[in-house]
């Protein structure tokens, strides 16, 4: 609810310079960042960003007032959404009208009813996909853990997004130049305030990317005018919706949808996923609790999407991952009226940052907020807990709409995982994510892989 002005003494939010240089902000803002979270303590803070100076908002009640109770004064405009908007400008990471009608488009493809359609496609593709973390030989091996999440996630996305639409070469074509596109702008996106004509790294390679992208894009759309056929996948929903308005829809708005589509499904899951096994590795209890449970359920059978409604330790494991490693970490709003929090005035104009990485990570807020235990997630511990106190999928209008999906998948891949590899890391990983548009580990996670069985692993 949006606080009255007049209800609370006017203060001023207190002020921390975060960083003086670019180089000193991306070595390692997020250390900075959590410092002076815990110092406020929930408290509104104002951090001088060189030219730019945003609040950041992480005490539940703050969050709950930017994402629902007043959502539509806190938008998604500023300089931190500039470089997103131009890449995908009409698209549903928009504002205003374009957001509207993008949702109104997306959101039936994401009700449980379809989600559950798509999801004997998505277990079909992630047990392949495990299928080739098996040794030749069947044998155990060594892999590197992100780029292994990445192939998984990938391979299980691009059936969501185009079911049997898209040909393995064209799907081979696409996923590295979506993959390349999502990651270039994440310097832009750390770096908002670096105009445009100064390069960044990143930059040549993402105009390549975006150039095989937009052909083989556009040469799917070209081939469902000619051929629509049916589908419950989103590419089908979008060019029907196309095709049905006319010329008040573009290719381009069906580029924009899909390359947004693939940006929040991808790298948030693969990352998610990635950061399980250094807390499995740190955690053997969980694990073993782990493998108890996916023994007694799926045993050597195929994952399958109704072994789930039977394995309540692995959704409490996904959502405790999420809360210590949110990956979509913090996403800004502009304030377009007047307004206060916490009796601190508003402007105009002014960034407020939120951040799910920060608020979890609040000792007021949660009990031993650094250790991870998915035993926060029963049941009767989830009640009464504030709902800005837990937010990796964001809340009010803009709440992710993949979140059902998010679920269904993480819990399908590290299930299939589970019942067939016994999974250790090959070094420790640092805790401490160093951020992007997402939060990565700082180096890679040597996950070796013994397999259970042969039976299982064949
Ligand atoms: C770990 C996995 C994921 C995380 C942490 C995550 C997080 C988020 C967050 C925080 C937002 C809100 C952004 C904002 O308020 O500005 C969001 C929005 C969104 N997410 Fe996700 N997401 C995940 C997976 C997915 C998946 C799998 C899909 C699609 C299949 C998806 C599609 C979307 C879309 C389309 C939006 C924009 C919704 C709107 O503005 O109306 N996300 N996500």
């Amino acid at each position: 609810m949006p606080v009255p002005a007049d209800s609370v003494p006017v203060k001023k939010a207190k002020s921390f310079p975060l960083y003086r240089t670019v180089a000193g902000f991306v070595r390692d803002p997020l250390l900075q960042l959590q410092r002076i979270n815990e110092s406020a303590d929930g408290e509104l803070v104002r951090l001088g960003l060189g030219a730019s100076r945003p609040y950041l908002a992480t005490h539940p009640d703050h969050v709950q007032q930017v994402l629902r109770g007043e959502s539509e004064n806190f938008v998604r405009d500023g300089v931190f959404w500039r470089p997103l908007n131009r890449l995908m400008g009409a698209s549903i990471l928009a504002e205003g009208d374009d957001w509207e009608l993008s949702k109104r488009v997306l959101q039936p493809v994401f009700t449980t009813r379809n989600v559950n359609r798509l999801t004997d496609l998505m277990a079909t593709a992630i047990n392949e996909a495990v299928d080739r973390l098996v040794a030749p030989g069947g044998g155990g091996r060594t892999v590197d853990g992100l780029p292994e999440m990445s192939r998984i996630v990938n391979e299980t996305v691009i059936k969501v997004l185009f079911g049997d639409k898209i040909s393995p070469v064209e799907s081979d074509r696409l996923i590295p130049a979506f993959d390349q596109v999502a990651r270039s702008i994440a310097f832009r996106f750390l770096l908002p305030f670096v105009p445009r004509l100064i390069p960044l790294p990143g930059d040549r390679a993402f105009r390549a990317a975006v150039k095989i992208m937009d052909e083989t894009l556009f040469e799917l759309v070209d081939r469902y005018r000619n051929d629509p056929g049916d589908g419950d996948d989103i590419f089908t929903v979008l060019c029907g919706a196309r095709a049905a308005a006319g010329s008040e829809l573009t290719d381009t708005w069906v580029r924009d949808n899909l390359l947004a589509m693939f940006a929040t499904s991808t790298e948030t899951t693969t990352l998610a996923l990635t950061w399980l096994w250094p807390l499995l590795n740190d955690h053997p209890h969980v694990a073993t609790r782990l493998y108890d449970e996916i023994d007694g359920v799926v045993g050597t059978e195929r994952v399958r999407p109704d072994h789930l409604h039977r394995l309540p330790y692995v959704h409490q494991v996904v959502q405790e991952l999420l809360r210590l490693y949110p990956v979509g970490w913090m996403f800004p709003r502009m304030a377009t009226k007047p307004t206060t929090m916490g009796g601190v005035p508003i402007k105009p104009g002014d960034a407020v940052l939120i951040s799910p990485f920060l608020t979890h990570r609040l000792a007021s807020v949660w009990d031993r907020p650094l250790e991870f235990d998915p035993d926060r997630f029963l049941p009767e511990n989830v009640r009464g807990r504030h709902r800005y106190a837990y937010f990796p999928f964001g809340g009010g209008p803009h709440q992710c709409i993949g979140r059902h999906v998010f679920n269904v998948e993480a819990q399908m891949i590290l299930t299939s995982i589970l019942s067939r590899f016994r999974p250790a890391l090959a070094r420790p990983i640092p805790p401490m994510p160093r951020i992007g548009a997402t939060l990565r580990p700082r180096t890679n996670v040597e996950l070796a892989l013994a397999p259970l069985t042969g039976a299982r692993a064949s």
